[in-house]
């Protein structure tokens, strides 16, 4: 997208930040309120937190998951090609000296070989079906025994799901698993939800993820009495290195 001057090489537009990124910020706020996810890479890890460890977090947009990881990591790296995003991100981090924000790619990584221990890359559509110089990157920077996240909308189940499966008819849950199954990542499936505290949020968000008539037909078929929670299936796909 030669529309956005000093966008890094390989980025992938992904409207819904880059044009909305206030309601984005909402979403991140709705979205795994009560942290399974994090809960779930710890599992993986074997650890109670990231004590010790060097966390890239890979398209990190207006870096809302870095304080987070700052929490206990040693230190911290996000990576964005978005120069918006990347003023963004480091603005929130500002003041933290165990986070770094960097101007890169999945494709160009700014890190040297075997300098991470774990990678979250999370609502990565940069990886999937062609990402393999991505994949490869990962295979450099991540120190031996270190694990790579990515997280994933899984459109087989729940109902976020269907709506998934509505809005991106061409995502096949099965190819996806198998693109992962066949490089050696495996899945963790998590239930969880996005639960807002107003009725005009909600209906924000769903306007920035999904085109109009498919969000005109969800927001229909989710009145609101439906209430301010949306059960939300995703995948934890992980890698040890
Ligand atoms: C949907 S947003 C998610 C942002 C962030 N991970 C979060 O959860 O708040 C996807 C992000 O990936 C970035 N991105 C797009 N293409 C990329 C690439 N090739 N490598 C790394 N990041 C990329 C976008 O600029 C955007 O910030």
């Amino acid at each position: 997208m030669s529309s956005v001057p000093g966008l890094a090489t390989g980025a992938i537009p992904s409207p819904n930040i880059w044009h909305h990124t206030a309601t984005y910020e909402v979403e991140n706020h709705a979205f795994d309120p009560d942290g399974l996810v994090e809960s779930a890479m710890l599992e993986v890890l074997g650890a109670a937190d990231l004590s010790g460890r060097t966390v890239l977090d890979l398209g990190c947009g207006t870096g809302f998951h870095l304080p987070r990881f700052a929490a206990t990591a040693s230190s911290v790296v996000g990576v964005e090609p978005h120069p918006g995003l990347l003023r963004l991100a480091r603005r929130r981090v500002a003041g933290t000296p165990s986070v770094d924000v960097r101007h890169g790619s999945a494709q160009q990584v700014p890190l040297p070989d075997a300098s991470v221990d774990v990678v979250h890359a999370r609502w990565a559509y940069f990886f999937g079906p062609g990402c393999e110089p991505g994949l490869r990157e990962l295979s450099r920077v991540v120190r031996r025994g270190g694990t790579a996240f990515v997280l994933d909308n899984d459109g087989t189940t729940s109902t976020f799901g269907a709506w998934f499966r509505r809005g991106y008819p061409k995502i096949r849950a099965d190819e996806v698993e198998r693109f992962w199954a066949a490089r050696g990542w495996r899945r963790t499936p998590i239930a969880t939800c996005w639960r807002f505290t107003s009725r005009a949020d909600l209906e924000a968000v769903v306007r920035i993820e999904f085109d109009r008539a498919t969000a005109d037909a969800i927001l229909t078929e989710h009145p609101p009495s439906a209430g301010l929670e949306v059960d939300y299936a995703v995948n934890l796909w992980w890698r040890t290195f």
